[in-house]
């Protein structure tokens, strides 16, 4: 870490981002690095990793990264002993990485549901059970990002639905289990983001663009970093009081 923000609310603090390469990750490791915080960044693709590493040269914290497949345990594991091993501590870890296919029900193959489980769910999880033994050393916390697929319905997705439901209640469950000690567990349920995860996703043969369309920002797709400003609000000291929260940044899209 270079000096020039001893007074940021980061600084000494080590933070594991999963799903780093881009979009809503990357945009959490700018932020963290921007307040002076010792970053992991780990995702599946190293070139891209590299050049958000390479955008944060100029930011006060430090950025290093490294290879995770958050479906594979072994991978979670190792990307927490990677962080642990590269700062000699772990104060936050954010567990990021996603994807969201539509898919219609009847389609979706043993494999596919698998696949789409470990990927948004299980590798929660195992990133969780490898990192809280650090995080009680440190008093630090955990910021899930579910969605408000995790707390309504949403039409061709029922294993991303089904999952971001799940990282809530992973959330509330950490929640109580570790409600006498110092560690914070805390989610966050994006709305629509001008990320890839948007512009990539198709929508299958024969979908209804009605029941498509309810999933829609109101007003407009929201940038990567305006929801990376409230995970990092959640993982700093100034949300000390905030835990097993569910935080939607949706522009209002589950008001009605
Ligand atoms: N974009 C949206 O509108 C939106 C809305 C709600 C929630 N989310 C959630 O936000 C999170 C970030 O998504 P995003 O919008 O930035 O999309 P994105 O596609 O830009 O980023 C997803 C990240 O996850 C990584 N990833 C995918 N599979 C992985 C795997 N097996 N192992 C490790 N990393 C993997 C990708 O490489 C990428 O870095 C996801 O959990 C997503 O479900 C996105």
């Amino acid at each position: 870490m270079n000096d020039l923000a001893p007074d940021g609310p980061f600084n000494g603090r080590s933070i594991l981002v999963t799903g780093a390469s881009s979009g809503l990750g990357a945009a959490a490791v700018r932020r963290f690095a921007a307040g002076g915080g010792q970053v992991f960044a780990a995702s599946r693709d190293q070139e891209k990793l590299a050049e958000v590493a390479a955008s944060c040269a100029d930011l006060p914290g430090e950025v290093r990264f490294g290879p995770l497949d958050v479906a594979s345990a072994a991978d979670c594991r190792a990307a927490v002993a990677a962080t642990v091993a590269a700062y000699g501590r772990l104060d936050v870890l954010v567990n990021n990485a996603g994807r969201h296919d539509f898919r219609i029900t009847t389609d979706v193959t043993e494999d596919e549901w698998a696949a789409d489980i470990a990927l948004n769910l299980s590798g929660a999880f195992f990133l969780c059970q490898a990192a809280i033994p650090h995080l009680l050393e440190t008093s630090g916390n955990i910021v899930n990002v579910a969605s408000v697929a995790g707390l309504m319905g949403e039409a061709y997705s029922a294993a991303y639905t089904a999952s971001k439901h799940g990282i809530v209640g992973l959330t509330k469950a950490l929640a109580i289990e570790y409600l006498k000690t110092p560690l914070r567990v805390n989610c966050v349920c994006p709305g629509g983001m001008d990320t890839a995860q948007v512009h990539t996703i198709s929508v299958p043969d024969g979908a209804d663009w009605e029941l498509i369309m309810r999933v829609a920002a109101k007003r407009g797709l929201m940038s990567a970093d305006s929801v990376a400003a409230v995970i990092a609000f959640l993982a700093s000291d100034d949300a000390s009081a905030v835990h097993g929260t569910i935080q939607t940044v949706d522009q209002g899209h589950l008001a009605g």
